[in-house]
């Protein structure tokens, strides 16, 4: 598997897509959304996947879509917010590509999330103490699996993008 794909991972609200678009203009590589891929194979939306299989049902689809994206590339992936809670999906990345850790304050992920109603994990939990609990039990996960971390805080989606593109590696983006 060649390892020229670019990961973006971090909590919902952490600005994942954005940048990825912005990132692809910067890079002029293609970019995706995890989420978006695992929508048109299921051809329904991730409310109807967890309510249907769960949130068990809708990791293994993850999984799945995951290795098909790092068979591909080179190209910027966004990521679901959950995908490096399992093991294997974190090896899939780092065997294919670099992972870059997108964070912000629960304060900063709520201003983000709270009008969205297609985050099934906070549906219903739309309060600082529930992100930051959540965010809690996941960060172990996060910082193991990253390679670069970018703070979103107080920035906008140009400047995280402009942030990620100078923590890649020269080499990374000649070689591929
Ligand atoms: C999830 C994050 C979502 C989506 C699903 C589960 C999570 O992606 O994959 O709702 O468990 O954190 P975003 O981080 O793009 O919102």
């Amino acid at each position: 598997m060649k390892k020229g794909n670019i990961y973006l991972i971090g909590f919902m609200g952490t600005g994942k897509s954005s940048a990825a678009r912005l990132l692809s203009g910067l890079t002029g590589r293609p970019y995706l959304e995890m989420d978006d891929e695992i929508v048109k194979a299921a051809g329904c939306p991730i409310n109807d996947i967890f309510a249907a299989e769960g949130e068990e049902g809708f990791r293994a689809r993850e999984t799945r879509m995951l290795r098909q994206i790092a068979a591909g590339g080179p190209q910027i992936v966004s990521c679901g917010g959950g995908v490096v809670l399992r093991e294997e999906n974190v090896d899939i990345m780092k065997e294919s590509g670099l992972i870059v850790l997108l964070t912000a304050a629960p304060e900063t992920i709520l201003e983000r999330v709270r009008t969205s109603t297609h985050r099934p994990i906070l549906n219903g939990h739309m309060e600082t103490g529930y992100i930051r609990d959540l965010m809690q039990k996941r960060e172990s996960y996060y910082e193991k699996a990253a390679d670069r971390v970018v703070i979103t805080d107080q920035r906008t989606s140009g400047e995280v993008a402009a942030a990620i593109r100078e923590l890649l590696p020269d080499s990374f983006m000649e070689d591929f």
